[in-house]
C-alpha cells in the first residue's frame, strides 16, 4: 500500500488515519473509489454491500485490501452485529439502488433499500457506542425538480417523480428525522455522541461506472463494440463532475463531523459550478475528443419513461461554510474519465491511484482546504 506521495495521511487534517470507517455500498462506483481513498489515508475501512452489481467492476478490479462484508443493508439482525463488531467511528452510507430507470420496473425493492435500507443503518448506529459520525448520501434527485433554471439550495423542498427520486427524498425525510428524534445536536454529547449529515450530489463519471442505463457505460460498451451509442436525451442537462470532487466534500463533512463540529450535521450539496452543466450531446463531444473510437446517434423513440430534463444544484453553503470547492475543470474530468476507459480497454491498466494522486495534486496547488491543512 502506497501512502504519501501527497501526504495522503495528512488529508483532511489527518483525520482518517487510523481511524476505522464503515463504507455502506463498497462495491459499487462511488463506494470503492471512497474506501480506496480512506485505505490510502490510513483508515481501517470495513465494507458492507451486496455483491458488486456489475460485470467488470471497479470494486474487484482494485483488489482492495479491506474487511469487505456481504450483507444487505435491509438486514438489521447483520448490520447490528457487523456495526458491534467493528465499531466504526463513522459510517458513509453510500448503499442504494441507485438507478431511475430500474425503478420503474422494481419500485418496491427500490424504496425498501433506499428508504428502510437507510433508518437500519441509522437504526445500527443507535446501537454502537463507537460511532460519532454518519454521513449519508441521497442525490440531487430528492430535490422537488421543477425544471428551474437555478440551483436547489440545501433549504428547498423535497420531492420525486420517479421511484428512485422519492426514495432519495423520503432519505433525506428520514435523515431529518432522526437528526430531530435521536441524533439532535442540542443534546449531543449529553444523550448521545453522533453528528448525522446528508450529502446531495449530481450525476457523476470517472472511471469504473459499468451501472446499466448510465451513460459513461452505454459510451464506453458501444465504443469497445464498435458501435454507435444510441442517445435517449440529447438535450438533458446535467451538473457532471468527476466522482473525487462529491467524495472530497463528503470526506469533508466527516472530518467536521469526527471534529465534534455540531453545526455542520446539516443537508450538504456538492454540484460543479454552472460552466459544468452541459447537455447530454455535450459531453459526449467532450468525451470524444480523447477517444476517437467514441460515436453517437439520436434515440428517436419517444417511448422513453420520464427523466428530469434540467436540474442544478446551488453549493454556495459548501462554498462559503465548509470553504469546498471542486477542482478540475470540466475539461479535465472528460480527459481523466475517457483516458481511464482507454487505458483499462486497451492496455489493461487501472489508471485509478494515479488519477487520485493528480487530483489531490492538483487540489494542493489550488489550495483546497482539505488538502493543504
Ligand atoms: N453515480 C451517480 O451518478 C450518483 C448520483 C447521485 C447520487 N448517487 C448515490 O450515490 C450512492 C452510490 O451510488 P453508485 O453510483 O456508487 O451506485 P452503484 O450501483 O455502483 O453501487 C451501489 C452499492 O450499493 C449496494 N447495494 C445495493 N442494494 C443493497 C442492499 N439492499 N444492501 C446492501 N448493499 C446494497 C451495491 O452492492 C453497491 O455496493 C447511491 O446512494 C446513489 O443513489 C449516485
Amino acid at each position: 500500500m502506497r501512502t504519501g506521495k501527497f501526504g495522503m495521511n495528512n488529508l483532511f487534517n489527518g483525520i482518517y488515519k487510523n481511524c476505522t470507517v464503515l463504507v455502506t455500498g463498497h462495491t459499487g462506483f462511488k463506494g470503492s473509489w471512497l474506501s480506496y481513498w480512506l485505505k490510502q489515508m490510513g483508515a481501517n475501512v470495513v465494507g458492507y454491500a451486496l455483491e458488486a452489481p456489475t460485470k467488470p467492476n471497479h470494486f474487484e478490479l482494485l483488489d482492495l485490501d479491506i474487511e469487505s462484508v456481504i450483507g444487505d443493508i435491509r438486514n438489521q439482525d447483520k448490520l447490528d452485529s457487523i456495526l458491534e463488531k467493528h465499531q466504526p467511528d463513522i459510517v458513509f452510507h453510500l448503499a442504494a439502488q441507485p438507478l431511475v430507470r430500474l425503478s420503474y420496473s422494481d419500485p418496491i425493492q427500490t424504496l425498501e433499500t433506499n428508504i428502510i435500507g437507510t433508518a437500519r443503518v441509522f437504526e445500527a448506529c443507535k446501537k454502537t457506542k463507537s460511532v460519532k459520525a454518519i454521513v449519508n448520501i441521497t442525490s440531487d434527485k430528492a430535490y422537488e425538480n421543477k425544471e428551474w433554471l437555478w440551483g436547489y439550495r440545501e433549504s428547498d423542498p423535497m420531492g420525486g417523480h420517479d421511484p428512485y427520486s422519492a426514495s432519495k427524498g423520503c432519505a433525506e425525510l428520514i435523515t431529518n428525522s432522526y437528526r430531530n428524534s435521536f441524533f439532535n445536536i442540542d443534546k449531543y454529547g449529553v444523550e448521545h455522541n453522533i453528528l448525522l449529515a446528508s450529502c446531495r450530489a449530481g450525476n457523476v463519471i470517472g472511471g469504473g461506472d459499468w451501472a446499466q442505463d448510465r451513460l459513461m457505460t452505454d459510451i464506453v460498451l458501444s465504443a469497445v463494440a464498435n458501435n454507435k451509442v444510441k442517445i435517449r436525451n440529447p438535450h438533458a442537462t446535467r451538473p457532471w463532475q468527476h466522482v473525487l470532487e462529491p467524495l472530497s466534500g463528503y470526506l469533508a463533512i466527516g472530518q467536521k463531523l469526527l471534529e465534534g463540529n455540531k453545526s455542520y450535521a446539516e443537508a450538504w450539496n456538492f454540484g460543479p459550478s454552472d460552466e459544468k452543466s452541459i447537455t447530454v450531446e455535450e459531453v459526449f463531444n467532450n468525451i470524444k475528443k480523447y477517444w476517437d473510437k467514441i460515436d453517437y446517434e439520436i434515440d428517436s423513440n419517444k417511448n422513453q419513461p420520464h427523466e428530469a430534463n434540467l436540474l442544478k444544484l446551488d453549493c454556495s453553503k459548501a462554498h462559503f461554510k465548509l470553504n469546498w470547492s471542486e477542482v478540475w475543470s470540466s475539461d479535465k474530468t472528460f480527459e481523466k474519465t475517457a483516458m481511464w476507459y482507454k487505458t483499462f480497454y486497451e492496455v489493461n491498466k487501472v489508471n485509478t491511484l494515479s488519477d487520485l494522486e493528480i487530483y489531490i495534486s492538483d487540489a494542493v496547488n489550488k489550495g483546497r482546504i482539505w488538502a493543504t491543512s
